[in-house]
C-alpha cells in the first residue's frame, strides 16, 4: 500500500487542544498556543491520523492515565482525528522543556544568546539532557506501540525540537518504520551550532537524522541543517539532490512551508464574537491609522525594537501625532523560563516609555494587552492598516499569513527578512533588518503613507500568495516524500558521492 494512504501519526509536545473539566465534570478543549498548532490543525482538519502529544494540564494527566493509554477521540470537537496524551512526571517535564528544549535548543536556533555571558553548560543541564533523552525516549515507545497496533505500517510525522531524538530511538526499535520529522524554528548556522556541547550537537543531529526525511519551512533553515550534519563523521552529503546518507541509509532534506486553513479562519472570523470584538475595536481606534502587532510574548519576535522603532518613526514624523496608533497583542508564554519573565517586563516599560514622550491626555500611542486572546487577534486584523512582524528570526511566522488573509483595509504588511514567511511573501510586504530601528521606522512610514493603489495590490498578492499553498498539503507532500524514500528502500541506489 502506497504511504499517500498510510494511517498518519503525529508527534508533537504540544497537543492541538489543553482539556479541563467543566464545573458538570464534562470536557472542555482548550486551543494550544503558537503556530505549530495553529498549523497541524489546519494540516490534520481533514485528515483520520493519531496526534500523539504530552499532557500539559491535570485533566490532561488524568486522561492519560486512562484506560484507553490517554486516547481522545477528537469528533465531539469537531475534528477527524485522535488524540494521544503522554503523562511526563512533572521534573522530568521541566528539564525537558524549560531547560533543553526552550532554554537551550530554542535559543541556539533563533540566535539569543549574548554570547559574552551565555550560555554556561555545567553538571546540570548535562542532566537536564539526561531528561530530554528520556522525555524523547518515551515518545519513541509510544510510536513504535502504535506501530504495533496498526494493520499496515503507519507513517510518522515527528514535529520540532523538542522530539529531535525521536527519528532515531523509533528507528532503533522499529527499523523499517517510515519516519519525517519536521522543524517549525529557525536553524542555527554551522558555527553557532557548535556553541552547543558535543554531546547536544551530535546528539539531536543524529536523532533528526534517523528519519528518512527531513523538512523545513525555508530553504535558508534546510541549507544550514545540512551544513552541520555533513560535518559530522560518517555523514556524506549530496547537496545537489539534497540528501544525506549515514550508515547505509539515506535522508532526503525537504522544504515544505507551511500554511493556515484560510477557509476555517475566515469562518471564525465572520462569526458573532469575532464580528463584536471587531467593533468594539474600532470604536476604540477612532478615526486613527492602526499599526498591529500579534505574538506570543516571545524573545525571537522582536517587541522591544519594535516600539523603539515606533518611537523613532513618530520623532521623525510629528505629523502623525494622533492620528495614529500602535496595539500589540501579546499572549503570555514560557512562563517559567526566567528570559521570557524579564522579557515582558521590558516590553511593557519600553511601550510606557514611548507613550511617557509622545502621549497626553486624548492620545496614547501604543497599547499593550498581555493576554491570550486568540478572538481578538482575528477581529484586530480586519482592520489593521499596518501589520508589524519583525521578528529577529522565525522559522515561518503564521502572523504574517493570518493578517492578510483577513485584513479589510489593504493594510500593508512589514516583514522581517529573516522570518521564513520572508521566503514567500517578501515580494508584496515592506522588507525590515530586525535590528535595524531606522528601516524599521521608515518602512512604517512608507506603509501609512502609501498610495491606496499599491496597498491594494500589495495586499491582493499576499492573501492570494497564502490562498495558494492550502494547509493540507503540507501532510500530503510530506508522505509524497516518504513514499519516494519508500520506493528507494526497495530499489536501493548507489551512496551519494562525498561532497564533503
Ligand atoms: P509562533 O509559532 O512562534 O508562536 P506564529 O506567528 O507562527 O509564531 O504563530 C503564532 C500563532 O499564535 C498564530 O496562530 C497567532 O494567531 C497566535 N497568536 C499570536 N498572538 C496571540 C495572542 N496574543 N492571542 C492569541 N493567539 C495568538
Ligand atoms: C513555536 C514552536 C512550537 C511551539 C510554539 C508555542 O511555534 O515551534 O513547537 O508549540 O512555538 O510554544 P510553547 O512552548 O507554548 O509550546
Amino acid at each position: 500500500m502506497s504511504l499517500l494512504e498510510a494511517p498518519l501519526v503525529v508527534a508533537s509536545n504540544r497537543g492541538p487542544v489543553t482539556f479541563d473539566r467543566d464545573d458538570l465534570g464534562g470536557l472542555d478543549a482548550r486551543r494550544g498556543a503558537g503556530g505549530l498548532v495553529t498549523a497541524l490543525i489546519g494540516a490534520m482538519q481533514r485528515v483520520d491520523g493519531l496526534w500523539v502529544a504530552a499532557a500539559s494540564s491535570d485533566t490532561d494527566r488524568e486522561l492519560a492515565a486512562g484506560l484507553d493509554g490517554g486516547r481522545v477521540d477528537m469528533e465531539r470537537f469537531g475534528a477527524d482525528y485522535r488524540v494521544r496524551l503522554l503523562d511526563i512526571p512533572p521534573e522530568r517535564y521541566d528539564a525537558y522543556y524549560n531547560r533543553i528544549s526552550n532554554g537551550i535548543l530554542w535559543f541556539v536556533h533563533h540566535y539569543l544568546w549574548d554570547t559574552v555571558r551565555q550560555p554556561i553548560f555545567d553538571d546540570e543541564v548535562d542532566e537536564a539532557w539526561n531528561e530530554y533523552v528520556a522525555v524523547n525516549r518515551r515518545f519513541a515507545e509510544a510510536l513504535a506501540e502504535e506501530a504495533d497496533r496498526s494493520p499496515t505500517p503507519p507513517a510518522f510525522l515527528v514535529q520540532d525540537y523538542h522530539l529531535t531524538l525521536v527519528p532515531r530511538f523509533l528507528r532503533e526499535l522499529r527499523p523499517d518504520a517510515f519516519i519525517a520529522h519536521f522543524s517549525h524554528t529557525a536553524i542555527a548556522g554551522l558555527t553557532y551550532m557548535r556553541i552547543l556541547p558535543g554531546r547536544v550537537r551530535e546528539g539531536i543531529l543524529r536523532g533528526m537524522l534517523g528519519a528518512d526525511v527531513l523538512g523545513f519551512h525555508s530553504q535558508m533553515w534546510a541549507e544550514n541543517f545540512l551544513m552541520s550534519a555533513r560535518s559530522l563523521p560518517g555523514v556524506r552529503a549530496d547537496l545537489a539532490r539534497s540528501r544525506l546518507s549515514v550508515e547505509g541509509r539515506q535522508v532526503a532534506v525537504r522544504i515544505h512551508p507551511i500554511s493556515i486553513d484560510a477557509v476555517g479562519l475566515r469562518q471564525e472570523a465572520a462569526g458573532p464574537e469575532v464580528t463584536a470584538l471587531r467593533r468594539e475595536l474600532n470604536r476604540w481606534r477612532g478615526d486613527t491609522r492602526l499599526i498591529l502587532r500579534v505574538d506570543r510574548l516571545e524573545l525571537t519576535k522582536n517587541i522591544v525594537r519594535g516600539f523603539q522603532a515606533y518611537a523613532l518613526f513618530l520623532r521623525t514624523h510629528p505629523e502623525w501625532h494622533r492620528r495614529v496608533r500602535f496595539l500589540a497583542l501579546l499572549s503570555p508564554s514560557r512562563m517559567d523560563v526566567p528570559d521570557y519573565l524579564t522579557y515582558g517586563e521590558e516590553c511593557v516599560a519600553e511601550a510606557q516609555r514611548v507613550n511617557t514622550e509622545f502621549g497626553d491626555e486624548e492620545w496614547q500611542p501604543v497599547e499593550v494587552r498581555v493576554r491570550d486572546d486568540y478572538l481578538g487577534a482575528l477581529a484586530a486584523y480586519g482592520i489593521s492598516d499596518v501589520l508589524l512582524v519583525n521578528p529577529i528570526y522565525d522559522g515561518m511566522n503564521l502572523v504574517a499569513m493570518e493578517g492578510p488573509l483577513l485584513n479589510r483595509r489593504a493594510g500593508v504588511l512589514v516583514l522581517s527578512r529573516n522570518a521564513g514567511a520572508y521566503w514567500r511573501l517578501g515580494k508584496h510586504a515592506l522588507a525590515v533588518n530586525p535590528f535595524d530601528l531606522r528601516e524599521t521606522a521608515d518602512a512604517l512610514y512608507r506603509a501609512l503613507e502609501m498610495p491606496r493603489e499599491e496597498r491594494i495590490r500589495r495586499a491582493r498578492g499576499l492573501s492570494r500568495l497564502v490562498l495558494s499553498n492550502p494547509a493540507e498539503r503540507w501532510v500530503r507532500t510530506q508522505l509524497e516524500d516518504l513514499e519516494r524514500a519508500r520506493i528507494r528502500r526497495r530499489t536501493p541506489s548507489p551512496e551519494p558521492a562525498a561532497r564533503a
